[in-house]
């Protein structure tokens, strides 16, 4: 019987964490969650009854077992300048410090902290087809140094003896996120490649992103996961693919010049670029997934 604490629990993955945990027997999930918060009103229209909201640390007033740590703000909504990406540093790595102030302080800390991360962490690698698996490097671009930086700040929840994750998230497929941007030139008949069309989109589908999560709470598994599905995809297989399940055309290509003058550096880094990542660790430790294939994923969650 456990006690839960989500950071960032109203957002995309960690509503669906929560809905499921809710609706989940509490004798072998969790007792209690309790979802962190800075806009608690907002944050109760998409959580489950069930689900505690508080919006400052101090109002925990109990031990916590396991801290899901997912707050940030959006990566992908908008071109980097300099103040965005402070923002989006910020709101990650001095969030996970915050924490682990309050946790040195507390009389328990979390015997479990799975805390956020991206393939971002290992840069772009456009013509590098070699399946990266988590033993691969840090890079100097942002969203590398910003996931390396996130990961760093939390692992000093070791020095307090708890079990530290870090997930390396791919693109997660669902009802919010990356599709639902994706989805509106699709349904149009307007979509296609971006660039060359040959960069990585590791992928994931919100079902198995959740169960890899509360496979985390239940499996003795520490340090990096890729949580990305085990069939990679490249930017052109996933637009071909998306095509076939809405029965559109999608040939409709976004050259690399036009992705950079609209979306600047985060467009090069997260549209442009990306490499095959392979969850290694996951297969390794024998998690199952449900969706391996993307053309199932898609046609689940579009329900066609
Ligand atoms: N979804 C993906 O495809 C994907 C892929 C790779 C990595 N990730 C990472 O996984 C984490 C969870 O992803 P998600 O898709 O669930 O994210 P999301 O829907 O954007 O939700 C993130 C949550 O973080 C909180 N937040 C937003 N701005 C913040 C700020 N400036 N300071 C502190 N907290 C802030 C918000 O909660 P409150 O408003 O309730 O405070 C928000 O609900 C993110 O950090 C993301 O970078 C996601």
């Amino acid at each position: 019987m456990k006690t839960i604490l989500v950071t960032g629990g109203s957002g995309f993955i960690g509503r669906n964490l929560s809905k499921r945990l809710a609706s989940a027997d509490k004798q072998i999930l969790a007792e209690k969650i309790i979802v962190l918060s800075r806009n608690p009103k907002k944050a109760a229209k998409v959580l489950p009854d069930s689900v505690q909201i508080i919006s400052d640390l101090n109002q925990l007033g109990q031990p916590v077992d396991i801290l899901v740590n997912l707050a940030g703000a959006p990566i992908a909504d908008r071109r980097w300048s300099a103040k965005r990406k402070a923002t989006i540093s910020q709101s990650r790595i001095q969030t996970t410090q915050v924490l682990y102030e309050y946790f040195k302080q507390a009389e328990k800390p979390p015997s479990i902290v799975i805390s956020g991360s991206a393939i971002g962490y290992y840069g772009g690698g456009m013509a590098n087809n070699q399946p990266v698996t988590e033993d691969g490097a840090v890079q100097p671009n942002f969203s590398s140094q910003l996931c390396a930086g996130w990961e760093n700040a939390a692992q000093q929840f070791e020095q307090l003896g708890s079990r530290v994750c870090y997930l390396r998230t791919g693109i997660v497929l669902g009802e919010q996120g990356a599709l639902s941007k994706l989805l509106p030139p699709f349904k149009l008949g307007l979509g296609g490649p971006i660039a060359t069309g040959q960069q990585w989109m590791p992928w994931i589908h919100i079902d198995d992103m959740v169960a890899i999560i509360i496979y985390v709470f239940q499996n003795n598994i520490s340090g990096p996961i890729n949580c990305t599905a085990p069939k990679p995809v490249t930017n052109k297989e996933f637009a071909k693919t998306l095509g076939k399940v809405l029965k559109r055309p999608a040939i409709a290509p976004m050259p690399a010049p036009i992705v950079k003058l609209l979306f600047g550096q985060m467009g090069d880094e997260l549209m442009v670029q990306g490499q095959s990542v392979v969850p290694q660790k996951l297969q390794q430790q024998g998690f199952e997934f449900n969706y391996s294939d993307l053309r199932s994923a898609l046609s689940e969650l579009l329900r066609v």
